[in-house]
């Protein structure tokens, strides 16, 4: 795809899709985009033997509108765009099933976190935490990374008798399996290398998972 003229559809559709039922000069589409009107003409041009856009000229200005083709075409570039943003912002973790001590279902199933994950998540979790454990050092590095992203921070809860510490949740697919979160609770037990998993079902169950078995995680960051 010819880049710079790609460009040139999408900035022209941003500024012209602000007056589609107007006439525009080629002096003002220069001066909102910062080009000169020879750089505007010469596209223009382009853009209409590409057949991505019609114009009809008018003593006040043009008339341009995108063609279904050029509409296909800023459709497929927007694509392409969402690609490569969420290519950056997903983590992938592998990692082998573990099994824990119980706390998971414990911590989980308190009123404030089962709330908080609703709020915060969207979902109910199941009672629990499926724990597993990294193996591999692009896994490693990509945990590590997690700790320098916000993600969605559940505060700190202090209670008379205790404090429920903060929780830091990443949304995430397992083998799969969205709404998941990559949960990393302040206070864990845990090493770096244990993440703890929740979702709204039993991932053991669904995944047909047992011990030792590897899963994949994507991380949303
Ligand atoms: O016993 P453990 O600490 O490993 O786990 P738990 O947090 O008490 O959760 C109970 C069981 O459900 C464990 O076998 C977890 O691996 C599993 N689990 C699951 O399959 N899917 C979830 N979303 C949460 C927990």
């Amino acid at each position: 795809m010819d880049k710079s003229k790609c460009e040139a559809l999408c900035d022209l559709y941003l500024y012209t899709s602000k007056f589609a039922y107007r006439t525009v000069k080629q002096e003002e589409i220069a001066k909102a985009l910062g080009v000169s009107q020879q750089t505007v003409s010469r596209v223009l041009k382009e853009l209409e033997t590409s057949g991505w856009i019609t114009r009809d000229l008018t003593k006040d200005g043009e008339f341009i509108r995108l063609t279904p083709e050029g509409e296909a075409k800023l459709l497929e570039i927007l694509d392409e765009i969402a690609n490569v943003i969420t290519k950056h912002r997903t983590l992938k973790i592998k990692a082998r099933v573990v099994s824990g001590k119980g706390e998971g279902s414990l911590y989980v199933s308190l009123p404030y976190y089962r709330e908080s994950f609703v709020k915060y998540l969207g979902f109910e979790p199941y009672p629990g935490t499926l724990n597993a454990i990294i193996y591999d050092r692009t896994s490693m590095e990509n945990r590590v990374l997690l700790d320098m992203h916000k993600g969605i921070e559940i505060p700190e809860k202090r209670e008379p008798d205790r404090i429920l510490g903060s929780v830091k949740a990443f949304p995430a697919s397992v083998g799969g399996i969205s709404p998941s979160a990559l949960v990393i609770p302040s206070r864990s037990v845990h090493p770096k290398s244990v993440i703890e998993l929740i979702s709204p079902i039993k991932l053991r169950d669904a995944l047909n998972l047992k011990d030792g078995d590897e899963i994949e995680v994507e991380v949303y960051v």
